[in-house]
């Protein structure tokens, strides 16, 4: 090649590596529509082990040996027997006798195996409780935290001796383990000759959110505080219809004291048979108390979601698997007494039980789900007598319906109009997609009538094309879509990615926000573009357009996606711009109406080198935002976005 072909193709090189100038304007004068605190939120579903086994602490699996095996979880030695004629607690009627094992050198006993082992820090205080009782004379048991796989002297990491007298009652002990163990179990066995009942067999990390005893993980907690979210729905998802209507999440055995909370069926446990996990349970022990509560200190407003009485649609084809529509009334009244629970006086039934639970103050509930993820004629006509009976009640608290499991199509179609007759206050939508359609859908709520129900998407992720697990391109899009959630805010009231949380060890369902095992979590590049719209939602829409048109990915537009809110808390403009081409792309923002003086200007980028790539356990800081100052000339910000960035700009007043 000569010098003057090498010349140009370096020149051409160099044109097709950064992309034309793209000039936006944002516009000062006019304040946009408000943007709910509802806006950016949680999603919570006990998938994944979400609950049981993750955010829920307790270490202990088949606590109240409820599960159909009635040992599952635990190893039993000795003479072990599973009774159920006197049991402490009416609604989990099986517990365990120890006797003795027939002879001096012999043991009785169980261990239990946690969900994917339990894991115990050095130094760190667990509590351990027991309801028991001693058979005839006084008894012993001595509770131990071991390490089976241990190839040292002992397998003991800590021991207690509890004695144990004639009724049921409910023992304590604190156990401090000499070391570190990830796989550890606990073990008991029974120290005297003398026969003993167990029921509740409990073991928490004393270190809980906020130190509560039997309280919830306080890094994951802390991780969806750290989002400041603005709504918190729960507990699902499918996990509201069940696979049958006997095991939908039924709130009312979920709240009360835990020991006599019902073991539920967790409809993930064979849902994916190529990912089966035949342990896997709801103990309720996080209940919709706990629920509340936590939306409350994470500062979100609580949407609990109730079945309509439809079982999931997708495994019950059989009408006969729903509630008839004339035979709705407990399912309505569930949902009235949820609305006493949350909101009740004291001197009403349900609001008793909230304060004797702890919280004599309303929780201020105000938002409620009826049905998940329904379709067909089916879900109007069981929505319609849940809306009368909430409205005739409840005039003020707002009721979300669903548009199915689509995000459009015939289902989708059918249900909108039927969601605005029926006045549905929001419309929840769910889109699980692959990158075109996220790429496709910038505009999605530009046109959408201003006038009906408002949108809630309450379940969506980006699910790459054969590439369905977490890794930075599919983030990148997300935070794409969400600039159109952002502009169309007048319309698009909450919106929450989905799911919260997978553990490691026994996941059915991926990509998902916040990933863990029994010790460790990881905050995905999806965590932090929901973190990065949490906390910069703003209190407004602003204008920003180019060309005179929203930035929504259209053709010609290089690949952009662009919105723009005003925060009349800080006195700032926030413009987030998302550039999902391969080329960086200049950028200009020129804020024109009012004159205005700028101060501090700063930019955030989420960006990955290998868009293939997301955080993990082991390597948890490889897709972060980092934020640096940048100038603005008079009332123009200009920038190169990176190609596959995600950017943030917070310019301050
Ligand atoms: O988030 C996982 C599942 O996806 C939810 O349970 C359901 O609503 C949707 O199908």
């Amino acid at each position: 090649m000569n010098l003057r072909n090498s010349i140009v193709c370096s020149l051409l090189a160099a044109a097709a590596t950064v992309g034309a100038q793209n000039n936006m304007v944002l516009n000062t004068k006019k304040t946009g529509a408000a943007i709910q605190p509802t806006m950016y939120g949680l999603f919570f579903e006990d998938i994944n082990y979400a609950a049981d086994g993750g955010l829920y602490a307790e270490m202990v699996k088949n606590r109240s040996f409820e599960f159909p095996q009635s040992l599952m979880g635990w190893e039993a030695f000795g003479g072990v027997e599973v009774r159920t004629d006197e049991a402490p607690f009416e609604r989990n009627p099986h517990y365990v006798r120890l006797t003795d094992p027939g002879h001096a050198h012999k043991r009785t006993g169980l261990q239990n195996e946690g969900f994917f082992g339990m894991s115990v820090v050095q130094g760190k205080t667990y509590d351990f409780s027991v309801w028991a009782r001693a058979v005839a004379a006084d008894s012993k048991i001595r509770v131990e935290i071991v390490d089976p796989a241990s190839g040292g002297e002992s397998q003991v990491l800590a021991s207690q001796d509890i004695t144990v007298s004639g009724t049921w009652t409910r023992h304590e002990a604190q156990l401090s383990p000499r070391r570190t163990c990830t796989r550890a179990k606990l073990r008991i066995f029974l120290a005297s000759s003398q026969a003993v009942d167990l029921e509740h067999v409990s073991l928490f990390p004393a270190d809980t959110w906020k130190g509560r005893k039997g309280g919830l993980r306080a890094d994951l907690v802390q991780a969806l505080a750290d989002i400041k979210p603005g709504v918190f729905r729960f507990p699902g998802g499918c996990i509201v219809e069940g696979t049958d209507l006997e095991s939908r999440y039924d709130w009312k055995k979920s709240v009360g004291p835990v020991e006599n909370r019902p073991l539920n069926e967790n409809r993930w446990h064979y849902t994916f048979p190529h990912r089966f996990y035949p342990d896997y349970y709801q103990s309720y022990g996080l209940g919709f108390y706990e629920f509340f509560l936590l939306s409350e200190e994470i500062g979100a407003e609580p949407l609990p979601v109730l079945s309509c009485g439809l079982a999931c649609q997708f495994q019950n084809k059989d009408p006969k698997a729903h509630v008839p529509v004339d035979q709705l009334e407990p399912y309505i009244q569930d949902a009235l007494d949820l609305i006493e629970f949350a909101n009740g006086s004291e001197q009403t039934e349900w609001g008793r039980l909230r304060a004797e639970m702890g919280h004599p103050a309303p929780f201020g509930l105000k938002l409620i789900g009826i049905g998940n993820e329904q379709w067909g004629s089916e879900y109007p006509e069981r929505l319609e007598p849940f809306v009368k009976a909430i409205r005739a009640k409840y005039p003020d608290i707002k009721i979300v319906g669903t548009s199915g499991p689509d995000s459009e199509g015939k289902q989708f179609d059918y249900l909108w109009p039927e969601m605005r007759r029926l006045k549905a206050d929001l419309v929840d939508e769910h889109f699980y997609r692959p990158e075109a359609w996220f790429l496709a859908q910038g505009a999605r709520y530009d046109a959408y009538d201003r006038k009906g129900p408002k949108v809630f998407a309450g379940e969506y992720a980006c699910h790459g094309k054969g590439k369905k697990w977490n890794h930075f391109h599919a983030s990148l899009l997300e935070a794409a879509f969400m600039t159109g959630l952002e502009r169309n805010a007048d319309v698009v009231h909450m919106a929450t990615y989905a799911p919260l949380f997978a553990h490691v060890d026994g996941w059915q369902w991926r990509p998902d926000m916040i990933w863990f095992d029994n010790t460790r979590s990881v905050r995905t590049a999806s965590y932090y573009v929901q973190q990065l719209y949490a906390h910069n939602k703003g209190t407004n829409v602003a204008q920003l357009t180019m060309n005179g048109k929203a930035v929504c990915g259209a053709d010609g537009q290089n690949g952009l996606f662009a919105s723009a809110v005003w925060d009349a808390d800080s006195r700032a403009y926030i413009v987030k711009i998302a550039n999902t081409s391969d080329t960086p792309q200049p950028v200009s923002v020129s804020l024109q109406g009012r004159k205005l003086t700028f101060g501090k200007v700063t930019r955030t980028t989420l960006h990955s080198d290998n868009p293939d790539l997301d955080n993990t356990l082991d390597a948890p800081f490889v897709v972060v935002p980092v934020t640096t100052d940048v100038e603005m000339t008079g009332s123009t910000l200009t920038d190169t976005i990176g190609a596959q960035t995600f950017a943030l700009y917070r310019i301050s007043l």
